[in-house]
């Protein structure tokens, strides 16, 4: 939801940007009101400033706005649906179709970290360590897929970020408070601890004759939906998150589970899924490994295993120089 948001407001960036800069603000924010920002005393951003010039000044312009977007689509979230999964904004009300995880607000942990605001990152960063990973809502299937590149890699993301260049952004406790706790984990430690304990919940997807993963799975007994295959993009949509867990984990199995799964499609059989060199079919039977068509493409269902291949080698070129291959 907070996504396609932000794509409106891209969307609808050329034509407002083509009025002067010193019109009325339509939109009601501040960034467009007031004073010309264009001018050269606007204070300034990143790429901006008394150097930048007509492109780096519009760069920085549309940057605003689409901060100003973000955050009123947060402000929306947090005041009527949060911690629930999203906002029905129409009548300011919530639903819960990702498990109850408050999936808006892992989703958007990063977007708020990378337009650098500390309020909303805190907002989030104090909750994530309250989810409670081991219970669906309603007892709902919980999405193995979804899971992992929601929550998974927005915990994880997020743990980059606040452990490297966006340290500065996680509020500190006073050096009196943190004394006294003897150095419990922060917050920022326990997204690590809570990726880990997610994953070694969704782990038993995994435990198939082959090893390739069930994608709908219910929490509450530890079965699935019993389906007997799995798509491609279901499949091949986990070994990011689930390799860098384990680097930064140390524990290698969640990296073994997902790579195993993970070779049934770069080695695919039988040949005939293999129309194209590395254009791959869709369904894979799990108790066989086999795929059971030659139909694919780049479209939703099949898009993000060919997505993971490039991030795999971009991730690590030496040890996933045949990802790029393939
Ligand atoms: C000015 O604009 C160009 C893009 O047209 C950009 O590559 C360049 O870095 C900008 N900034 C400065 C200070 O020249
Ligand atoms: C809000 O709207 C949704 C449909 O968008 C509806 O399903 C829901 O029942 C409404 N909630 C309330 C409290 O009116
Ligand atoms: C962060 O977002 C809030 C809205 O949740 C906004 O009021 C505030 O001005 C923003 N802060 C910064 C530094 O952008
Ligand atoms: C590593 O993770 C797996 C998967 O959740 C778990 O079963 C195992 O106990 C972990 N190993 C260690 C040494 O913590
Ligand atoms: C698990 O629970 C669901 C209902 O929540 C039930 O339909 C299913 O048969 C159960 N599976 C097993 C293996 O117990
Ligand atoms: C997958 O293979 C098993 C074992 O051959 C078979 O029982 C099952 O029906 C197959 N599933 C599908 C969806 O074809």
């Amino acid at each position: 939801m907070l996504r396609s948001l932000c794509l409106v407001a891209l969307c609808c960036l050329p034509a407002s940007l083509a009025r002067p800069a010193s019109t009325e603000n339509p939109y009601g924010g501040s960034t467009w009101g007031g004073n010309n920002p264009w001018g050269a005393n606007y204070g300034g951003g990143p790429r901006g400033g008394n150097n930048g010039n007509e492109s780096d000044r519009q760069a920085w312009q549309r940057a605003q706005f689409v901060k100003e977007a973000f955050e009123l689509a947060w402000d929306g979230y947090y005041k009527y649906a949060f911690p629930n999964d999203e906002l029905l904004p129409v009548n300011n009300s919530f639903s819960n179709s990702r498990n109850g995880w408050g999936a808006s607000a892992v989703d958007a942990f990063t977007t708020a970290l990378v337009m650098e605001n500390a309020t909303i990152v805190n907002e989030i960063l104090d909750f994530i360590p309250t989810i409670n990973f081991a219970v669906s809502y309603k007892d709902e299937l919980v999405s193995l897929f979804e899971t992992t590149i929601r929550y998974l890699g927005g915990m994880l993301s997020g743990y980059d970020l606040l452990k490297g260049p966006l340290a500065n952004l996680a509020e500190k406790l006073p050096t009196m408070i943190s004394l006294l706790m003897l150095r419990q984990p922060d917050n920022v430690d326990k997204l690590l601890a809570q990726a880990q304990t997610l994953a070694d919940i969704l782990s038993y997807a995994f435990e198939s004759p082959t090893g390739i993963p069930s994608n709908n799975l219910r929490f509450n007994n530890r079965s699935t939906d019993g389906a007997t295959d799995n798509g491609l993009a279901t499949i091949g949509t986990l070994v990011l998150e689930w390799t860098h867990l384990s680097d930064l984990t140390g524990n290698a199995t969640y990296a073994q589970l997902a790579q195993r799964g993970e070779s049934y499609l770069l080695n695919p059989n039988p040949a005939s899924s293999e129309p194209w060199p590395g254009l791959l079919g869709t369904n894979v039977n799990i108790t066989t490994g086999l795929f059971e068509d030659a139909a694919g493409g780049w479209s939703g269902g099949d898009d993000s295993y060919y997505e993971y291949l490039l991030k795999m080698f971009v991730y690590d070129s030496s040890r996933f120089a045949d990802y790029r291959d393939q």
